[in-house]
C-alpha cells in the first residue's frame, strides 16, 4: 500500500523467523522448524508490529508506493528475532566477588549460604539501598543485556524477603518498564531463602497473609503489575510443601508460577509445577525421569540455565533427555551475584558445548521457547506476522556466528531493534 511505515530491513543474507506458526518449539529441529529465509526483506509498521516478511522483491512490489521512517541494507548481514531471557535477578546492591573467591577455593554455594552468605549477602545490601540507588544500578544492567541482544528479560525480586524491601524491588522493576524500551517480565520472588530469625513456615505465613494481598491491592490500584510467582523449592531453604502453598496463593491472585526446582537436590518440584499448572520451572539439573514426563505432558517449559551449572560446577540438566521427551526448553542468563552473566549469546554457547543441545535448539531455546515460558508467545520470540517487531541485525552472513563466536559479541551485532526502532 501507500501508508506509512516504521521500518524496512532489506536483503538480508539470512532471516531467521524462528518458527512459522505461533507455538512454541516443542521438539528437535526440523518438526517445528528454524525456518530461514535467504535474500529476504521484513517490515514493521507505525504500530511497532511485524507488517510483512518474504523474499526482497517480493516485498518491494508489494511496499512500491509506501513511504519508510527508516531503511535498513541488510546486504551480507543477518536479521533474527530479539533474544529472550527467560530468568534473571538484576535488582540488587552487593556484589560477591569475595564469595567468587571462596567458591573457586572450593566452598559450595549452600555452605556459604547457610553461613550467611549468599543471599543473605545481598539482601542485607539491597535492604540498605535507597530506591534510586537500585534503579540506577538497575538500568545499567538492563542496558548491558540489551545491549548483548536481549529484548525481553524476565526480572525477579527476591533481596528484600520483607514486605519493605520485596516491594521497593518490584517498584524499581515497574519504573524500568514504564521508562525503557527493553521488555519486562516481572517476578515475585519473595521466597527467594527463609529470611534470618524466621522459620520457613513463618516466612510461607507471612508471604501468604501479607505480601500476596499486598500485591493484589497495588495491582488492582494500578501501582504495582506483576507477572510472575517464583519460590526457591530446595532443600534447607523451601520444602515442598510450603513452596505449594506459595505459589497455590500466587496463582489465586492471578500470577504465573515460575519457580526455581530440583537444582541441588531432588526435590520433586517438577511432578509439584506439572500438576499446578505451572508456566515454567528454571534449574532442574536435579529432575527425576517422571518429572520430565509431567512437564512435557503439562506443557510446563524447562528454563535452563548454564551459567549456574558451569559457575557451581554442577552436574549439567540433560537438555537432550529433556528435548527427546518433549518438553519446552528454553533459556536464561540466571544473571545474578552468583552468576554475573548478562549474555544470551554466551549463554546459548554453553548450552550448545556444555549441555549438548545445536544451535537451532539454543536459539528457539533463546527466543520462542523463552517467550512462552513468559506467556508471551504471542506476541515475542519469532519474526512473524503480527508479531511485535523486536529484531537483531548481525554483521555475518551466518546467523550461527552469534552463537560460536563467545565473548565480544557486542560488536557482531550491529542493530538491536525493539517495536521497529532502533534502540
Ligand atoms: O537462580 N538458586 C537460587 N537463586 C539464584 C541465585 C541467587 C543468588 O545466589 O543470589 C539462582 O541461581
Ligand atoms: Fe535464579
Amino acid at each position: 500500500g501507500r501508508q506509512r511505515q516504521r521500518l524496512l530491513l532489506e536483503n538480508a543474507e539470512q532471516l531467521v523467523l524462528v518458527c512459522g506458526r505461533r507455538e512454541p518449539c516443542l521438539r528437535r529441529e526440523g518438526a517445528a522448524g528454524l525456518a530461514v529465509l535467504r535474500g529476504a526483506s521484513l517490515v514493521v509498521g507505525l504500530d511497532g508490529c511485524i507488517k510483512a516478511v518474504g523474499q526482497a522483491d517480493v516485498i518491494r512490489d508489494q511496499f512500491l508506493e509506501a513511504t519508510f521512517e527508516r531503511i535498513i541494507d541488510c546486504s551480507g548481514k543477518c536479521v533474527l528475532p530479539g533474544l529472550v531471557d527467560a530468568h534473571t535477578h538484576p535488582v540488587w546492591a552487593g556484589d560477591r566477588v569475595h564469595e567468587f573467591a571462596m567458591k573457586l577455593a572450593g566452598a559450595s554455594y549452600m555452605e556459604i549460604h547457610q553461613a550467611g552468605g549468599g543471599i543473605h549477602f545481598t539482601v542485607e545490601h539491597t535492604r540498605k539501598a535507597t530506591e534510586d540507588e537500585l534503579f540506577t544500578t538497575f538500568q545499567h544492567r538492563l542496558e548491558r543485556m540489551l545491549r548483548a541482544g536481549s529484548t525481553l528479560v524476565e526480572c525477579k525480586s527476591g533481596y528484600g524477603l520483607n514486605l519493605e524491601t520485596e516491594l521497593k524491588m518490584l517498584r524499581v522493576i515497574e519504573r524500568a518498564k514504564k521508562s525503557m524500551d527493553i521488555g519486562i517480565s516481572s517476578t515475585y520472588c519473595g521466597a527467594h531463602a527463609v529470611p534470618k530469625g524466621k522459620t520457613a513456615t513463618e516466612a510461607t505465613d507471612d508471604i501468604i497473609n501479607n505480601h500476596l494481598p499486598k500485591l493484589k491491592e497495588l495491582k488492582l490500584s494500578g501501582e504495582i503489575h506483576v507477572n510472575n510467582i517464583d519460590v526457591f523449592c530446595e532443600k534447607g531453604v523451601f520444602d515442598l510443601e510450603s513452596t505449594r502453598r506459595i505459589l497455590q496463593a500466587g496463582k489465586d491472585i492471578g500470577l504465573q508460577i515460575n519457580f526455581h526446582g530440583d537444582e541441588l537436590h531432588p526435590m520433586k518440584s517438577a511432578e509439584l509445577g506439572a500438576e499446578l499448572g505451572a508456566r515454567a520451572i528454571s534449574h532442574l539439573e536435579e529432575v527425576s525421569d517422571e518429572g520430565i514426563v509431567a512437564m512435557a505432558r503439562a506443557k510446563c517449559a524447562a528454563v535452563l540455565l548454564p551459567t549456574t551449572a558451569y559457575m557451581l560446577r554442577l552436574k549439567q540438566p540433560q537438555a537432550r533427555k529433556m528435548l527427546e521427551e518433549g518438553v519446552i526448553v528454553a533459556l536464561g542468563s540466571d544473571f545474578n551475584p552468583n552468576a554475573y552473566c548478562f549474555s544470551m549469546p554466551m549463554v546459548m554457547h554453553l548450552a550448545c558445548v556444555n549441555m549438548k543441545m545445536s544451535m537451532n535448539e539454543a536459539l528457539a531455546a533463546a527466543t520462542i521457547n523463552a517467550a512462552y515460558a513468559l506467556g508471551k508467545s504471542d506476541t515475542h520470540g519469532s519474526l512473524e506476522v503480527g508479531k511485535q517487531g523486536d529484531l537483531l541485525i548481525i554483521n555475518s552472513s551466518r546467523w550461527e556466528h552469534l552463537i560460536y563466536q563467545f565473548g565480544g559479541h557486542e560488536a557482531l551485532i550491529n542493530y538491536v531493534i525493539i517495536k521497529g526502532k532502533v534502540v
